[in-house]
């Protein structure tokens, strides 16, 4: 089994990476701005971790990249699409370009590698497509119309992904993650941040092993596709 993972230098896709190369998996992961830590896993660990620098924003470099795995490949392939940007404002004074950037990466961005990976997934009659999305388009969240709009959009478009390709082996599910204390909840001030877990059934940020767990259940079943996973401590 290979695991695809976008953003996997840094946050969740971090976490991910690490946790499925230490149990003996290999990763192909993406970064952008964030280049790879030296020695931060030992070497034996890190031979089955490949990192390239891909942005994808870029048709071209996310189907380049994707095929430069699977060209002399024929295993199974898992793709965790983690690669995610916020950006906060209220629309009115929100920057068009800044806005649609966010769906260039949360959207598009997720596009572009599943538009490249399917051609494979379907020629092997096997897949596992796992995006992430988020809480916030479900409970509407002050000044984050850019970032509910990509993160509502991955749930159509892993529905829509579902019904094309449920014939091949192939399945794509969505991860609606709450609060979490890793990755771009340090973006978010301090205030805000306790006045949100206020608002947590469960009173805390979750745990990012949580995420793991998710991942590796929907990469073992064969039954569940074009569904979403909430995870989120009953926050609704
Ligand atoms: N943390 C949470 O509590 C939480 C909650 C709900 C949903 N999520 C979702 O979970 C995912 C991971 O979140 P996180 O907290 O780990 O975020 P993060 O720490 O901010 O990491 C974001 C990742 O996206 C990558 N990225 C950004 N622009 C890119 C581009 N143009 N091309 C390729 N990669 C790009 C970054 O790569 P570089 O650093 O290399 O640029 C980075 O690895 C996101 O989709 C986020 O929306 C997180």
């Amino acid at each position: 089994m290979l695991y695809l993972i976008t953003g996997a230098t840094r946050g969740i896709g971090k976490l991910l990476a690490d946790n499925l190369v230490s149990s003996g998996n290999t990763v192909f992961g993406t970064y952008f701005s964030t280049a790879p830590e030296q020695n931060s896993l030992n070497h034996e660990v890190k031979s089955q971790l490949f990192l390239s620098r891909v942005d994808i924003r870029n048709p071209e470099q996310a189907t380049q990249w994707v095929e430069s795995i699977t060209r002399d490949s024929a295993d199974n392939i898992v793709v965790i699409n983690c690669a995610g940007v916020n950006y906060n404002a209220a629309i009115q004074n929100s920057d068009p370009i800044l806005w649609h950037d966010v769906l260039d990466v949360n959207l598009f961005g997720v596009y572009n590698v599943i538009r490249a990976v399917i051609p494979y997934m379907r020629n092997i009659g096997f897949g596992r497509i796992i995006n992430l999305s988020s809480v916030v388009p479900r409970i509407g969240v002050y000044g984050t119309s850019a970032y509910a709009a990509s993160k509502a959009g991955l749930w159509g478009l892993a529905k829509a992904v579902a019904v094309e390709n449920a014939k091949y082996g192939i399945t794509i599910n969505t991860i609606n993650l709450g609060y979490f204390d890793i990755g771009m909840i340090a973006e978010v001030p301090k205030d805000y941040l306790s006045d949100i877990v206020k608002k947590i059934p469960q009173g805390s940020l979750g745990d990012p092993m949580d995420i793991l767990k998710a991942v590796q259940y929907l990469v073992s079943a064969t039954y569940i596709t074009g569904a979403e996973i909430n995870i989120n401590g009953g926050l609704v």
